[in-house]
C-alpha cells in the first residue's frame, strides 16, 4: 500500500485528514512549515495506529517546493497513491492595499504548488493505474469576494481545475475530487487576519468542526466523487450563486467579508 501525502497537516482540516487516514491504517507523509507540530502529530499517529509517518517541514510558497518534495519522496522510494492538497491561506485586505509578497505567496500556495504537486504525483499515479487526489477548494469558489479577491479567485481556480482534471482522468484508475467547505473552526480566520469578534463570515455563521469537514472529504475522495459541498450553508451558497445575479452575490460577500484594517505594506 502506498503513502498518503497531506499538505498543511500541522493543524486545522489537514491534521484531521491525517488522523482519518491513519485510523484507516494509511502510512503518511505530512507537510507544513511547523516541524514541532508535525513531530507531535506524527508520534501521536504512530503510537495510536502503528502507521509509518514521514514529515517534511517546508514552505510550500517557495517556487521549487513541489519539485523538492517530489524528488525527495521518490528518492526515498515512497509511492504516493493519495495526495491531499490542503495547505492554503486567505488574506482580508483590499487588493491594492495588500502586501504584494503575501499576495504572490497566496497565489503560489493555493494554486501553483497545488497544481504542480498534482502534476508530479498525478503522473506517477497514472503510471501505476491507481491514485486519489483531493484538492481543498471552498464555498468561496462560487463567488467573487471583495476584500479577499485573490483568495476567492484561487479557490475558484482549484474547483475548476479539479473538475476538469477529474474528467481527463476517467478510465486511468486515478480520481480527482474537489472539496468545498464553508466556515470551519480552524486557525484560518486568524491567519487571514479576520477579526475574531467583528463582522465576517467566520463570526456570522457557526463554523463546522474540522473533523466533520475532513470526514466528508475523505468519503468523497474514496468514492471518487468529483465535487463535494460540505454543510447546508455551502450547498445553499452554491445554489444561490446559480440563481442570484453576480452583482448581488458580490455585494453580499463584500458585506460578509468584513472590513480590512487598512494597508498591509
Ligand atoms: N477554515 C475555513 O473556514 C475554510 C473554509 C473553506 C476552505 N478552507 C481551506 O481549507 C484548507 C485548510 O485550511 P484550515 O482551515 O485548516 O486553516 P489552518 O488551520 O490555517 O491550516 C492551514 C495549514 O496549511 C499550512 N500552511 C500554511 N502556509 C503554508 C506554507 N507556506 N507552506 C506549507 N504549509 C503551509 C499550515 O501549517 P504551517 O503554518 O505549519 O505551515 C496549516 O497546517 C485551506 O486550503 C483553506 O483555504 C478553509
Amino acid at each position: 500500500m502506498g503513502y498518503a501525502l497531506v499538505t498543511g497537516a500541522s493543524g486545522g482540516i489537514g491534521k484531521e485528514f491525517a488522523k482519518i487516514l491513519a485510523a484507516h491504517g494509511k502510512d503518511l507523509i505530512l507537510v507544513a512549515r511547523s516541524d514541532d507540530r508535525l513531530r507531535e502529530i506524527a508520534s501521536e499517529l504512530h503510537r495510536d495506529h502503528g502507521v509509518h509517518v514521514v514529515r517534511f517541514a517546508m514552505d510550500l510558497t517557495e517556487e521549487d517546493a513541489a519539485d523538492q518534495l517530489f524528488t525527495t519522496t521518490q528518492d526515498a522510494g515512497y509511492f504516493v497513491d493519495t495526495l491531499i492538497n490542503n495547505a492554503g491561506f486567505g488574506d482580508l485586505t483590499g487588493f491594492l492595499d495588500s502586501n504584494w509578497h503575501r499576495s504572490r505567496s497566496l497565489m503560489q500556495l493555493n494554486m501553483v504548488t497545488l497544481a504542480h504537486l498534482t502534476y508530479l504525483y498525478g503522473n506517477e499515479m497514472r503510471r501505476h493505474h491507481f491514485g486519489r487526489i483531493l484538492n481543498v477548494s471552498s464555498v468561496a469558489a462560487a463567488f467573487a469576494g471583495p476584500n479577499m479577491a485573490l483568495y476567492y479567485a484561487s479557490k475558484a481556480f482549484v474547483l475548476s481545475f479539479t473538475e476538469a482534471l477529474s474528467a481527463e482522468l476517467r478510465g486511468t484508475g486515478v480520481t480527482a475530487t474537489a472539496i468545498c467547505p464553508g466556515p470551519t473552526a480552524t486557525a484560518f480566520g486568524a491567519n487571514a487576519r479576520m477579526s475574531a469578534t467583528g463582522r465576517n463570515f467566520m463570526t456570522m455563521m457557526r463554523p463546522m468542526p474540522a473533523s466533520a469537514v475532513a470526514a466528508r472529504g475523505y468519503r468523497a475522495m474514496m468514492t471518487g466523487r468529483t465535487t463535494v459541498y460540505v454543510g447546508p450553508l455551502t450547498k445553499a451558497g452554491f445554489a444561490a450563486a446559480r440563481i442570484l445575479p453576480r452583482c448581488v452575490t458580490r455585494a453580499i460577500c463584500k458585506y460578509a467579508n468584513g472590513t480590512p484594517e487598512g494597508p498591509k505594506f
